[in-house]
């Protein structure tokens, strides 16, 4: 599991915490990965991190929670996900593995993919979705009879529109490549070369194209519609306390704690535990986490992430909010915006 990079695109929010403990329908988007491969029936994970190893390790622990023993293998650099591998060398030993990039969603699990690869036991198994921009990814290339023959990482004129999703299952023949790699051109070592060195040598690579939806949950627009996603499954809930003045429509989650008064809430709508909704309208596909406060307020389509507190403002839409977040009206006399915003912050002010 790869939960290191440093998720420059989900900035700021990743200044101060991991872009894998992100979380959608207030759960990391790392841990739906750790389901998935735990339902597969693995259980021995090493989880390759970066600089936010502390936070990484405080969230997922030793993984008993998931089933499964976690080990914790450092990468100093983002250097590329065949280095991944590379400082992965020992743990894996002689074993066949899946890599699995902790951003990624997929929806639907592995054990199929798990399954396949058993049988067959190709040098490699890839899953290839079709994406508007490929330039955005590692690149497959097809032949009539739909075998991989080349892989492109963020090729400029992509030779086809499928994408490389972010879960590989590797036999050992896999270390033989990443050993020979060179750096590409943006510095990392690509596990796409190192699949495309098997292709080269005549090693088996299969690849099963998947129609399921999945995302590489790298920027806002992406996590806001994943977290859509898993809302429209959850099942209804009221743990928290619900005034009569209240009203909850729809697939709403209301965890232990939380209080709702004189406020709506037009699920699918998560709100965590001891979060207090006050006054308030709380719109689709919207997940608070643990411990905000909101009132006289209006959100929907958005994530808003623990102990933030949002008073007075309607109506916040299309939004990510971080920890400890302070939103206000401002006063309405003299008419001027006074901002505190994070490096890299991206703000749409009407003025
Ligand atoms: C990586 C891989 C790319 C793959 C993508 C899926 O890209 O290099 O081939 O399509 O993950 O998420 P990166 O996240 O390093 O930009």
């Amino acid at each position: 599991m790869l939960a290191g990079g440093s998720g420059t695109r989900l900035r700021p929010i990743t200044h101060t915490s991991a872009k894998q403990l992100v979380p959608v329908a207030n759960k990391p988007v790392l841990f739906y990965g750790l389901e998935a491969i735990a339902a597969a029936g693995i259980t021995e994970i090493g989880i390759v991190v970066g600089s936010t190893h502390a936070e990484i390790e405080a969230a997922v622990g030793d993984g008993s929670r998931f089933g499964a023993q976690v080990t914790y293998l450092r990468q100093e650099a983002p250097l590329g996900l065949a280095h991944a591998v590379l400082i992965a060398r020992d743990f894996l030993g002689e074993d066949d593995f899946v890599m699995y990039l902790g951003d990624n969603f997929i929806v639907g699990g592995i054990n199929g993919l798990v399954e396949r690869f058993v049988t067959e036991r190709p040098a490699a198994q890839i899953m290839l979705t079709q994406v508007p921009d490929p330039r955005q990814f590692g690149v497959a290339e097809l032949d009539a009879t739909g075998r991989v023959v080349g892989l492109e990482e963020k090729p400029r004129r992509p030779k086809s529109d499928l994408a490389l999703v972010g879960v590989y299952l590797f036999t050992p023949d896999v270390h033989e490549a990443v050993a020979e790699l060179k750096p590409s051109w943006r510095g990392e070592l690509e596990i796409t070369d190192a699949i495309q060195w098997l292709i080269d040598r005549g090693r088996r690579v299969e690849s099963s194209v998947i129609s399921g939806y999945w995302k590489d949950t790298g920027n806002v627009a992406d996590m806001l519609e994943v977290n859509r996603l898993v809302l429209e499954s959850v099942e209804p809930r009221v743990e928290g306390k619900v005034d009569d003045a209240s009203e909850l429509i729809g697939r709403v989650v209301v965890e232990r704690g939380a209080v709702v008064e004189r406020s709506r809430i037009v699920g699918p709508v998560i709100i965590g535990p001891d979060v207090q909704i006050r006054d308030s309208y709380v719109g689709p596909f919207t997940s608070i986490a643990a411990e905000c406060a909101l009132a006289g307020s209006e959100i929907e389509y958005s994530i808003v992430l623990p102990r933030a507190s949002i008073s007075g403002v309607r109506r916040i839409e299309s939004s990510l909010i971080g920890h400890d977040v302070v939103v206000t009206p401002a006063p309405s006399t003299p008419r001027a915006h006074r901002l505190v915003l994070g490096d890299h912050s991206q703000v749409q002010i009407s003025s």
